[in-house]
């Protein structure tokens, strides 16, 4: 039987507060109460993918504490498959987040048990790893375990990532990203400041660096499309929404998108669909508690 979406990626405990502003260096602010979230950049795309209804696995590792079983129980009470989720090695990642007046967030993560997810773990989840129509990964957890990830996919399993917190890719990743999913930092990062001042000018000069397509996110803009295969550079917009939180919305994206591309829409569909979970997803605070299902989305 086959799932629509594996993720293999992080889950972290978001401990979240809202502030008037950042600190600067060696200032002190006050802020909100604390409150903890389920999240992490994998995580949210299981959990994202399944509240649209795709059947969903994740592949991951939590500590043996209270931010493990707080993130295994929101899996599973999505519907989402654990059986892959690994414990122990390691505390539950962590990110500290601040989320400022205007929605953005910024973000500090200790990976904790992310960093144990080997490529190792990803040999053992095999079967899981050949019946996945669609494989989505970031780069929360170790290069070599993206890189086995990649190695080890099905031979018609499309692989989705997104390479946040950014970091240099070997060819053989980058060559099987159908698409790469970059927000404009990320873009930024991959180019090396070198192509030019727009969107329109990264999509083709992130294609050159091998993906088969390319999606750029732009936040209230939408997304940029490009593909390789059509040659094709496409605009799509976003609905507008009221931005409370945009925490885990890009994660919210990338799961709809690659739902979706499993489910046999072309890119620039998908896109369209995607841009709309990601807006719903910065209406409410926190990151899984905003993602919408189907019928919110939907409602839009
Ligand atoms: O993309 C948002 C996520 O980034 C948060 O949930 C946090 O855990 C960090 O991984
Ligand atoms: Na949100």
């Amino acid at each position: 039987d086959r799932y629509d979406l594996l993720v293999v990626g992080s889950a972290n405990a978001d401990l979240v507060i809202g502030v008037e502003r950042r600190p600067a260096p060696g200032e002190t602010v006050l802020g909100s109460d604390l409150a903890v979230h389920p999240g992490g950049k994998g995580a949210n795309q299981s959990l994202a993918a399944a509240r649209l209804g795709a059947r969903t696995a994740l592949l991951a590792r939590v500590g043996d504490d209270d931010h493990g079983r707080l993130l295994l129980e929101t899996q599973r009470a999505a519907g989402v498959d654990t059986d892959s989720v690994l414990v122990g090695g390691a505390p539950t990642g962590v990110a500290l987040i601040t989320v400022d007046p205007s929605g953005d967030n910024s973000i500090v993560v200790s990976p904790g048990a992310n960093g144990r997810l080997t490529p190792e773990d990803v040999r053992a989840a095999a079967p899981l790893l050949a019946a996945a129509r669609v494989i989505s990964v970031q780069l929360e957890i170790p290069l070599d375990t993206v890189a086995e990830t990649v190695r080890g996919r099905g031979p018609d399993t499309r692989l989705v990532l997104n390479p946040s917190p950014p970091a240099p890719l070997p060819e053989q990743v980058l060559a099987a990203c159908d698409p790469l999913v970059v927000n404009e930092h990320e873009a930024r990062y991959m180019l090396g400041g070198g192509a030019g001042e727009t969107p329109h000018d990264w999509a083709p000069a992130l294609l050159a660096l091998g993906p088969r397509s390319v999606v750029i996110t732009l936040g209230a803009a939408g997304a940029l499309v490009a593909d390789s295969r059509t040659e094709s550079l496409d605009h799509v917009g976003s609905p507008k929404v009221e931005a409370l939180d945009t925490t885990g919305a890009g994660d919210a994206f990338t799961a709809a998108l690659a739902w979706r591309l499993g489910r046999g829409d072309e890119l620039r569909e998908a896109a369209a669909f995607a841009v709309r979970v990601g807006a719903a997803a910065v209406t409410a605070r926190g990151a899984q508690e905003s993602f919408p299902t189907l019928e919110e989305v939907g409602a839009l």
